[in-house]
């Protein structure tokens, strides 16, 4: 099944709350936040005030300083990127401990292969498909041949792990995202935007999944 993250990176932030508000009230199930420090990637935004019930994408170095700040502003899933970790497993680890979810995220550069120790620890492969910083980037169809290799490495190993993708996901980009064997896709410029209300929005993301 097809699930639509909401990226809230591309939201009004003078109305966050209600611009979350909206995509839930369209059904969806999550909402990323985009946490990022100027450091691991060229921006900065939200910090664990803004959390809240949302998934957490941290873009920040040493993440295991934050692991517990932004599970206790109640975070329910922590997706850290690979690069980011010297132990990945000993991170993920740490934030399974925290009774959160993890999530495991790669950046273009980063092969499938980096994370194949990880798919005991994780629910949740995100695939970025955009260099991290920004929304309203040009998806990387580079990065559809890496969904299918991550989907192949699962089947070999007999694993179900919801693969996402994070990225210049839109009505054109999704058929292809889906028939490439992932499933979570986190959207922003796509879901907010002038073009459409959220909810219509979401609505066509979820139609042009079905043309896959
Ligand atoms: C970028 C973020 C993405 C971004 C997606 O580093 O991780 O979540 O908000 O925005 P779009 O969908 O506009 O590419």
């Amino acid at each position: 099944m097809v699930r639509i993250v909401p990226s809230i990176l591309s939201a009004d932030f003078a109305r966050l709350g209600e611009q979350a508000g909206e995509a839930e009230a369209a059904g969806v199930g999550e909402i990323q936040i985009d946490v990022m420090d100027g450091q691991f990637v060229p921006n900065i935004t939200f910090g664990p005030g803004v959390v809240g019930a949302l998934e957490v994408h941290l873009m920040i170095v040493e993440p295991e300083r934050f692991l517990a700040t932004f599970a206790e502003a109640g975070a329910d899933r922590l997706i850290v990127h690979q690069e980011t970790c010297d132990d990945l497993r000993g991170t993920l680890k740490s934030i399974l401990e925290l009774g959160v979810h993890a999530g495991v995220t790669l950046n273009p550069e980063t092969p499938a292969a980096a994370i194949r120790d990880a798919f005991d620890l994780v629910d949740l492969i995100q695939v970025m498909t955009v260099h991290p910083g920004f929304g309203g980037q040009e998806f990387l169809y580079d990065q559809l041949d890496k969904i299918r290799e991550i989907r192949q490495m699962l089947e070999e190993e007999g694993l179900e792990i919801p693969i996402g993708v994070d990225g210049g996901v839109d009505t054109t980009t999704v058929p292809q995202i889906v028939a490439a064997g992932a499933h979570v896709l986190v959207a922003g410029s796509s879901v907010y935007n002038d073009h459409g209300s959220v909810a219509e929005n979401i609505a066509e993301l979820l139609a042009s999944a079905q043309i896959s």
